[in-house]
């Protein structure tokens, strides 16, 4: 029989989940398919309550869902539950849902790939934004590293509450003085939506950081956003966020699928051949 798994979202049609999902079903022949799913808020507890009547095995869960998804699950790995979101859904053979977060996996394997020496800096890495997804990469951070993290958002009050839910490695900087905590940074990660297409500048003087410096951005659309370009003027290593989505696939599919997939230049190459059709 057919092993089937979507993306569920409320949009969905910009998801970019199914190329990458699809790519690797072809690329191991497998039986299975990928499809997108679109529900609305209203429905989506049923849904998620309904995976298996809907012909799935599990579920990726995007914007706005990824709360609703923690809470449908019976159980909830460490990572979802400190993340407060959950995106990769599967269902045992007894039909119980399980819930996990693999963004901070995809954020750190990615990061390990493309910039190896991001943790042998001496200093503290900053985080811009306090969303969901810095709330990813933050957990990720303070998996992998012993050293305090500095967040920076607009709204510092929500810096603060994201300080508070993950205690005292967290130290919080205005959206201010974000350049002049920089100098003693050796990683910045952008998370919020500044840069993405459609939306205004990250603006930001990267002339405070060291040579060795490592700069991350979350954003994939466009894949070289402007902080991006200027860190690569600079010398330092630029890490996009094409990476962080690929690898936060990975989990899921050896989950629904049973083959640990690779990512591969050519599977980043497809991906972004499609983000141009889009
Ligand atoms: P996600 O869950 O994807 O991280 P989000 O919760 O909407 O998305 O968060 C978006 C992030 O981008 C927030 O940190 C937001 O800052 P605020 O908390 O102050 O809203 C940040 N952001 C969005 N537009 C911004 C802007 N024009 N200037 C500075 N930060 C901005």
């Amino acid at each position: 029989m057919t092993s089937r798994a979507c993306v569920i979202g409320w949009p969905v049609a910009h998801s970019r989940s199914p190329v990458i999902h699809r790519y690797w079903l072809k690329q191991y022949g497998i039986d299975g398919a990928y499809e997108k799913e679109a529900v609305p808020p209203e429905e989506i507890e049923g849904f998620l309550q309904q995976l298996w009547t809907h012909g799935y095995i599990g579920a990726n869960v995007t914007l706005p869902h990824k709360e609703a998804a923690l809470r449908a699950a019976r159980s909830v790995d460490e990572a979802a539950m400190r993340i407060g979101a959950a995106n990769t859904l599967w269902l045992d053979p007894d039909g119980a849902l399980h819930a996990s977060n693999t963004d901070a996996y995809g954020f750190l394997t990615n990061l390990d790939a493309e910039a190896p020496h991001w943790n042998s800096g001496t200093g503290p890495p900053m985080v811009l934004g306090a969303g969901g997804a810095a709330r990813a990469v933050v957990y990720g951070l303070i998996k992998a590293t012993g050293a305090t993290i500095l967040i920076a958002n607009r709204t510092r009050e929500r810096a603060e509450r994201l300080a508070r839910a993950f205690g005292p490695r967290i130290e919080v900087v205005d959206w201010e003085g974000r350049e002049e905590a920089l100098a003693v940074s050796s990683l910045l990660v952008n998370t919020t939506s500044l840069g993405m297409s459609g939306q205004p500048e990250l603006d930001m003087d990267l002339a405070p950081m060291a040579k060795n410096a490592v700069v991350a951005d979350i954003v994939y659309v466009p894949l070289e956003t402007k902080l991006l370009a200027a860190a690569r003027a600079r010398g330092l290593t630029a890490v996009d966020g094409l990476g962080m989505l690929l690898h936060q696939a990975v989990p899921g599919f050896e989950r629904w699928f049973g083959v640990r997939p690779e990512v591969t230049p050519a599977l980043r190459a497809h991906v972004i051949a499609a983000l141009g059709e889009a």
